[in-house]
């Protein structure tokens, strides 16, 4: 009898004492999330139903004040659940479901210091995220993280698209595909054909005062490799601290991929006052520079005057552009303004750009200037300035500021992804929402979802943009380039790609020019999503081209967005609804392929006729030899029917589709 309850005391002791693995599914109960303990090793791992999607895989960190792994106990779990709807100010579209359970793993040290670490995983039905909590505590105040030990241990050695951290500046190597295994460290995001129905792209929410994060292979392991300070520390922290969100997009189909909100999901509520915030089109003094037609220098060429801007505003004026982008207003750029950027004077137009009368000008017309800051990477110099510059814009009417960092290394010591850098481009950011600023930010920071929070950051480049098409050695975007984007880099956030290019002409390197046709440069406005899209031609190659017409009328602030067809990096087909009136846009691009693309019509409402203008290649299309046929046609349609449409070599189609009166 006595051994009995003696027995029975252990087991209710043991009961209370905390589980060594716990799981936690998506709110569909698709995925299923494990989280634990196993030798003082914690560890994570997912499966979809019975497929193993992340095999156990490790966490912890190396800390300057020693190893915060392999020595822990589990303290005990919390669970949580949300289920929400917010609504953005813009983007792809207007209402986001914010649905997860969520597991927090509370760890301490066995031995030593009893040092706490809380992992908090959210599992959503399109894919999970996790974040350590360095929670306030006796022996961890101030620390310096030499490494995170996080891993995504793939089940299978599986085809992986990515771009390689070494050796590429600024974000902008061409993505490729090979197999996990053989890869040396690449950046975030990574996206992976796992199966014919499994894809996966690896990436970081909310990157707040870290560094950002890349993925070294170790077979088919991916071993987290934090962009370092010079001092090899990746990141100075003191507790309380959070890092960013690691996340797992999971996906059935490539489509899933682009309408997974989850990075969203895992950032902060917005911080900011969004009613001066604006969405819309603009133009530029911009590809003429990187055809070498001007500069930004001053001199004979110098493309930013008076008389010039005066030009592109009258154009905005007309053809409905919201915004007009002027480079190499400012002093700074007289000398070799890519090696240091101290020079740069935010403030002190050169003497031939009248920058207050323009912006006066500018209102007049129902158009706001754009101001540019490249900095040459002088981060400094450019916070010294920073509100001088940002008041004086913000007197002048203008709304947005497209910044630059052409030099890796920030004011000469840090390079541009370490925590250097993204405690930088996050004071810029701060600092022009208290002054009703949007930004577009070059080079700089890969976007993690951080719009959210500061919807005045409205996009970023962090790709291979349009601007290779003017000067670089290799031709120019491959033709792949731009429907692979939407599934790679256009998963962390909007692209400032620059698309519109009609010329294709290059006087200054006439091997190098857009590899599309001229209907896939109109496809772009529906495939590459920012809330600010430019049309990046000179304006003189707008004039009397009808293709003009459908970016006049192409939204860049939607209801709802829709990925109809794809085939990662082949080809792509979107429907996107206008957030301000019942029409659709539909855009479709191939890679060298020639295709016939068919577009079912089922998302347009039903019983109603509407009437649609397809923008599509012409007969003789073709991007070696002839990028410019276009056919303009228009057709009846309805929900019932479907639409099908040739597609040249690297070409491409748009169609506006609005209800018949
Ligand atoms: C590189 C940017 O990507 C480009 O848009 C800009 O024109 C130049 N830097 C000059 O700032």
């Amino acid at each position: 009898m006595k051994k009995t309850i003696l027995l029975l005391i252990t087991i209710l002791s043991l009961s209370a004492t905390a589980k060594s693995v716990e799981t936690v599914s998506s709110p569909d109960g698709k995925l299923t999330l494990s989280a634990g303990v196993r030798q003082g090793q914690a560890y994570y791992q997912l499966s979809r139903g019975s497929e193993p999607v992340i095999n156990p895989s490790n966490l912890g960190f190396q800390l300057s004040q020693g190893l915060l792994s392999g020595n822990f106990r589990i303290v005990g779990f919390q669970r949580d659940t949300k289920n929400e709807t917010w609504e953005q100010p813009w983007g792809e579209e207007r209402f986001v479901r914010n649905h997860y359970n969520e597991l927090r793993m509370r760890l301490q040290e066995k031995k030593g210091l009893k040092r706490l670490l809380n992992v908090v995983f959210r599992v959503f039905d399109d894919g999970i995220g996790f974040r350590y909590e360095f929670p306030l505590q006796p022996h961890l105040k101030q620390f310096e993280i030499m490494d995170e030990l996080t891993e995504f241990n793939l089940p299978w050695d599986a085809q992986m698209w990515s771009q390689p951290t070494n050796g590429t500046v600024y974000y902008e190597a061409l993505y490729t595909k090979t197999p996990v295994s053989r890869k040396d460290t690449v950046s975030t995001p990574v996206t992976i054909e796992a199966k014919p129905n499994l894809y996966l792209a690896i990436h970081e929410a909310n990157l707040t005062d870290y560094a950002s994060l890349n993925l070294t292979p170790r077979g088919t392991k991916l071993l987290t490799a934090l962009t370092p300070w010079q001092s090899g520390v990746k990141v100075y922290a003191q507790a309380p601290f959070v890092s960013p969100w690691r996340t797992i997009i999971v996906g059935s189909k490539p489509g899933d991929l682009i309408a997974s909100r989850l990075i969203l999901n895992l950032n902060e509520p917005c911080r900011i006052d969004t009613s001066w915030l604006d969405t819309g089109r603009y133009i530029g003094i911009w590809w003429g520079m990187h055809m070498n037609d001007y500069t930004w220098a001053q001199g004979p060429k110098h493309g930013a005057t008076t008389e010039m801007t005066r030009r592109y505003i009258d154009f905005a004026a007309q053809h409905g552009f919201r915004g007009v982008l002027v480079e190499g207003w400012n002093e700074g750029w007289d000398g070799d303004w890519t090696r240091i950027g101290n020079h740069f004077k935010f403030t002190k137009p050169y003497p031939d750009y009248d920058l207050e009368g323009l912006c006066r000008y500018a209102a007049s017309k129902g158009v706001r200037l754009i101001a540019h800051n490249e900095t040459g990477g002088s981060a400094t110099n450019y916070e010294q300035q920073l509100d001088a510059a940002f008041a004086l814009y913000q007197r002048l009417g203008i709304n947005s500021v497209k910044t630059g960092y052409v030099n890796m290394m920030l004011d000469g010591k840090e390079t541009q992804h370490s925590q250097y850098g993204i405690r930088h481009y996050r004071k810029v950011v701060e600092t022009a929402a208290k002054y009703h600023l949007m930004i577009v930010n070059h080079e700089g920071a890969m976007p993690t979802g951080l719009r959210r929070t500061y919807p005045n950051l409205v996009a970023t480049e962090d790709m291979r943009g349009q601007e290779y098409n003017a000067w670089s050695q290799d031709g120019g975007n491959p033709p792949y380039h731009e429907v692979l984007l939407p599934f790679t880099r256009g998963l962390a956030g909007p692209m400032d790609y620059t698309p519109g290019i009609f010329n294709f002409t290059n006087k200054a390197v006439p091997a190098t020019h857009p590899q599309s046709t001229l209907a896939k440069q109109l496809s772009l406005y529906v495939l590459l999503y920012t809330p600010w899209q430019m049309a990046a031609d000179e304006i003189e190659n707008y004039e009397y081209q009808p293709a003009l017409s459908f970016i006049e009328s192409c939204p860049t602030n939607w209801a709802v967005s829709k990925v109809i067809d794809a085939q990662i990096g082949r080809y792509l087909v979107m429907a996107r609804k206008d957030r301000d009136s019942d029409r659709w846009f539909v855009g479709g691009a191939t890679d060298s392929e020639a295709r016939t693309l068919t577009i079912p019509l089922d998302f347009l409402d039903t019983n109603t006729v509407y009437r649609a203008v397809i923008y599509q290649d012409g007969p003789g299309a073709d991007y070696r030899t002839n990028p410019y046929p276009m056919t303009i046609l228009q057709q009846d349609v309805s929900s019932t029917g479907s639409l099908h449409i040739n597609l040249a070599p690297s070409g491409g189609f748009a169609i506006r589709i609005e209800k018949k009166d």
